[in-house]
């Protein structure tokens, strides 16, 4: 984008999608909000598990494999926050359970950290996995690892 106007023109029109974007996210009933983040959360786990056999070596180690995981993480990993939108501390609808605690929403410059925190690890891992050594990706699969016991030792309600 050469032309400064189009970029001026681009850039106002996304912060205008962002504001629309959150103000139509306001309006959705908290119970879409839980699922939401409970869906989100559902991809990384899912993505996270065979990484963790890999490194446990319960699983082959597939170079490749793990890349795809790292990135699908790396990419879930900064949705996460929308899905703790204010007014979802509580379910609505029978059989819509959460387990994250009131105090996400009391504290949630803390809670806004460890996401971050959780984001830029997830972020290295997945570019560490396509070109580090294996004693490399394991220390930083550790590391992001850490990030996820950090954040559902304070905010996750235990089962
Ligand atoms: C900043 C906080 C935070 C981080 C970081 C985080 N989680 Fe979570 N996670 C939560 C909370 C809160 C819940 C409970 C959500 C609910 O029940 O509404 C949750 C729920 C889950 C669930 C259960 C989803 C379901 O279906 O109920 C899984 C699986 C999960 N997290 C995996 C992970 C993994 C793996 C990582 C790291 C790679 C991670 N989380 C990082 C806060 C976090």
């Amino acid at each position: 984008m050469e032309n400064p106007m189009r970029k001026i023109l681009f850039l106002v029109s996304a912060a205008l999608s962002t504001l629309l974007a959150v103000s139509a996210n306001a309006q959705v009933k908290s119970d879409k909000v839980i699922e939401y983040r409970q869906s989100v959360m559902t991809v990384v786990g899912w993505n996270f598990g065979p990484m963790g056999a890999m490194m446990k070596g319960e699983k082959p180690y597939d170079k490749d494999v793990f890349a795809r995981h790292a990135a699908i993480v790396a990419y879930m990993a900064p949705l996460a926050i929308e899905g703790f939108a204010p007014g979802s501390e509580k379910a609505t609808e029978v059989g819509v359970e959460t387990a994250a605690k009131p105090e996400i929403w009391t504290k949630m410059d803390d809670f806004k950290t460890k996401m971050e925190k959780f984001n830029t690890e997830s972020g290295k891992l997945a570019a560490i996995a396509k070109t580090g050594t294996f004693d490399e990706i394991k220390k930083q699969f550790g590391t992001t690892g850490g990030t996820c016991k950090n954040c559902h030792d304070d905010y996750r309600v235990k089962k």
